[in-house]
């Protein structure tokens, strides 16, 4: 079973509320799902690998440690692109691989409309970065593809789930570790989480 780490910091739980707010506007919404994204995304890479070395300061030597691994940064299109800017300028050296899946309103199973990597990736993890991890099919959709392309590692980063997208994730890849702000109630009929924010990606872009 992979591991489920759902966020009790008092900065993200106080920013998760005004996010879910209904009066929350699309510039407010766009900046806190920025900042929570890095707040999670400072707990999604505890476990990178560092190496050591010594670093001159203006005072002498000191013991430093430098990233050593490569990173891809994974936005699943669309609502997926406002968690990518803040994480990316904690570590610039990352790649950004952009995945087009949205849900066949109808099965509410994903559909890949687009897909971008670099013709040899060589990068030792992959963070998927999506906000709403409702049904579970798009996320399990992506760790397939990303599999499919090489990928060892992959680290999932949601502000919000539903159990039952974590537990088809879980079952789907017991080897990628889940990342979120909160875990909510159910779905509805609709595939969307209660009690949720609405839809992410409207919210961001100002398309309700
Ligand atoms: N996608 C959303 O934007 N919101 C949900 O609640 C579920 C999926």
């Amino acid at each position: 079973m992979s591991e489920l780490y759902v966020s009790n910091h008092p900065l993200v739980v106080h920013k998760l509320s005004i996010l879910r707010k209904q009066e929350t506007g699309p510039k407010k919404f766009r900046e806190l799902i920025r900042e929570i994204a890095i707040l999670l995304a400072c707990e999604a890479t505890r476990d990178l690998e560092t190496l050591e070395e010594i670093v001159e300061t203006p005072l002498g030597n000191a013991d430093g440690q430098l990233l050593k691994e490569k990173i891809g940064l994974v936005p699943v299109l669309r609502a997926g692109l406002g968690m990518v800017e803040g994480i990316w300028e904690l570590m610039p050296g990352a790649e950004v691989w952009h995945i087009g899946l949205k849900r066949d309103e109808r099965t509410l199973e994903p559909v890949t409309y687009y897909a971008n990597k670099p013709v040899e990736p060589c990068v030792s993890v992959c963070l998927i970065l999506d906000p709403m991890l409702a049904t579970g099919g798009t996320a399990v959709a992506t760790c397939d593809l990303l599999k499919e392309w090489g990928v060892k590692r992959i680290k999932y980063i949601g502000l919000l789930g539903a159990p039952e997208g974590v537990k088809r994730l879980q079952d789907a890849h017991p080897d990628v570790s889940i990342y979120l702000g909160a875990l909510d109630r159910e779905l509805n009929e609709h595939g969307y989480i209660v009690p949720g924010l609405g839809d992410a990606g409207d919210r961001q872009f100002g398309t309700a």
